[in-house]
Formats: C-alpha cells, structure tokens, sequence
C-alpha cells in the first residue's frame, strides 16, 4: 500500500473549485431514468449519453474525478477512445463503482446492506489497469419507524471498512459513502442522530481494518430534514448542522468530503453545499460535491436520447458543474440560477 500516492490522488480529488461527477449508475438506475424519459434503455443509448458527459469542453474546469459503472469503464467514447483514458487526457481522475449494490438485510427486512466484497480484490486490481485511480461502495441507511437499527448501520460499517481497505491495496482511493437517506418525514434532528452514529461506527471500523485514512475520500449524505418532513429545515441550519456533525465524526487526516445530493433539487444541492463551505466553524478538509442527481439529472432531460441535443445537453452539465464548483469554494449565489435561465 503507497499512503503517499493514495494521499497525493485524495488531494487531488477535492482540488479547490472541483469536485466528483458521479456517472456509475447501475442499469437498473440509469434505466430507469432512461424510462421515464421515454429512452431506450440500450447499452448503446447508455455509451452515446455518458459519452455526451464527459465530452463537455471544459468540464474539468470543475469536475476532478469521474465515478463510472464497470459497463462503461470497458466502453469507448463515440471517437473510439477508452473512456478512463479520455477522462485521464482531459485532467479527470477516472473511478470506479465497485459495490454490488444494496440489498434486503437478512431479519431486518426494511434495511439494506451493501454486497459485493467477493472477488473485490481481483476486480480492484482488474479496474486499476483499466485506469481507475479511484473507487466508490455506496452503504444505505434508512431513516423509520424504528429504524435504522445497530445491526444495519454495524453490518453496513463493517463492510466499508472491508471495502476500502482492499481498494487500498490494489492503489485505488476509496470514496466511502454511508447514505443516510432522506426518505420519510423526520425531523433535521433524527437525521442528525443516525448520521452521528453512522460515521462514528465507521471510522471506529475503518481503524480496525486499518484503512488510511489520508487515502480515503468520505462521501456522505448531508444532515436535512427528510423529504417529506411538514417543515423543513433552512439551508443555514443544515449547514450549521451537518459541519457539526463531521467535525464530531470525521478525524483530521482525512483529506476530503465530497457529499451526495441525495434527491435534493439541482438548486438546494448547490446553495447547500455553498453554506457548508461558508460555515463559520473552522475545519480541517476540503468540502466538496460528488453529485449524481445533481449534476445529471438536466442535461439527461435536455438531451433526451437525440445527439442532437448533445451541445445544450452538455451546457446545462457544464452550467451545474459551475454552480457546484462556486459553492464549493462558498462563491455561489442564486443570481447565478437566473442567470443560467
Ligand atoms: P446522488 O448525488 O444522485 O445522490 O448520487 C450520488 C451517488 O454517487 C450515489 O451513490
């Protein structure tokens, strides 16, 4: 394991102004959100879109790191160039998604745990000389009447700190995700409660796997109201709130946190971020994005499965990935929306 090179990617993950496009939809995901747009769900219509995202000129003015899905780092880009290695020759760290998805918790069957850690080890190193220099396991918990339990935020913990110790050592920087969902009608409050116990036990259980901590990317869900909570909290408090909660949970070597959107608007994504980075709290990492949603889900609609829509489709990425990339730098303001329209 070289800690040096793992931190020298990290850092470079949570660059000042950028951040991480996640584009490592599973099919069912991406398909999905393909139906609903009335897109075929092919795998060519899946290369010719992500082939429309990472072909935006001047995407890595903002975006530092791309999360593809093991279909797509196998793909080339429509000019027939591996897509890791278009991403490596326009400045973008190419990642890559090694979880294999959230399933039903056996004897808790309203939770989920992450599988996957089979055959991890052969698929880091597999991803590693395909070009991926970094990875990503998504780990779910869910917010409900009585839940989340212990055996699910353990079980979930454990096997993120199995995760990103073998990422390690195959060379790959692990971006750990504990999601803390923001379905239901909680209050800031609760969520506060699970996101607090969830970090703790993971970095409790990254220690014990022995994970570097300078070589690892935390990625976690922001503590908000839930999303259909009667009122919700104001992006000043989730703000206020979720700085607290890292600076209880989150040691000081790790070099960045890099956030989900979590189903939150392209715009509450970004002036959430931008008060997060505007905090008054002192802290020691680098905070940024590593949106899904957030960054994709407009240009996916402007594009709408016709390359002819590429140019504007990837205008309006290029127009998220600044708003995201001000907002990590706390330059964002919302006369940037009205400009955008
Ligand atoms: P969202 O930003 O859409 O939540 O996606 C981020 C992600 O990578 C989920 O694993």
């Amino acid at each position: 394991m070289n800690n040096e090179e793992l931190n020298k990617v990290a850092c470079a993950m949570v660059a000042p102004g950028r951040g991480i496009l996640a584009m490592d939809e599973s099919h069912p995901t991406c398909n999905k959100r393909f139906e609903k747009l009335g897109i075929p769900t092919t795998e060519t219509m899946r290369q010719e879109y992500r082939d429309m995202l990472v072909t935006a000129d001047g995407l890595s003015d903002y975006v530092s790191g791309a999360i593809l899905f093991d279909e797509t780092i196998r793909q080339k880009t429509l000019d027939g160039t591996p897509f890791a290695d278009h991403l490596a020759n326009k400045g973008i760290i190419p990642g890559i998604k090694v979880d294999a998805g959230a399933k039903p918790l056996a004897g808790h069957e309203e939770e989920k745990v992450t599988h996957g850690l089979d055959g991890l080890q052969e698929r880091c190193t597999e991803y590693f000389e395909l070009g991926a220099r970094f990875s990503k396991w998504r780990a779910v918990i869910t917010i409900g009447k009585g839940i989340s339990s212990w055996a699910c935020i353990e079980a979930n913990a454990h096997a993120l700190a199995r995760y990103a110790r073998i990422s390690q050592e195959a060379g790959l920087v692990p971006i750990v995700e504990p999601e803390v969902l923001m379905d239901g009608d909680h209050s800031i409050e609760r969520c506060y409660e699970v996101t607090e116990l969830t970090q703790r036990v993971v970095f409790y259980q990254l220690k014990n796997q022995g994970v570097a901590l300078e070589g690892m990317i935390l990625k976690p869900s922001m503590v908000i109201s839930g999303a259909s909570a009667k009122s919700r909290a104001d992006v000043e408090t989730v703000a206020e709130q979720t700085v607290r909660c890292l600076l209880n949970t989150v040691p000081a070597a790790v070099p960045g946190i890099a956030f989900l959107s979590g189903g939150q608007t392209d715009q509450e994504a970004s002036q959430h971020l931008n008060a997060i980075n505007l905090s008054g709290l002192s802290r020691p990492w680098a905070l940024t994005f590593s949106y899904g949603r957030a960054l994709q889900q407009t240009a996916m609609q402007v594009w709408n499965g016709d390359n002819a829509n590429v140019q504007k489709a990837q205008q309006a990425l290029l127009w998220r990935a600044k708003c995201n990339g001000s907002a990590a730098l706390g330059k964002y303001t919302d006369a940037m929306e009205s400009q955008a329209a």
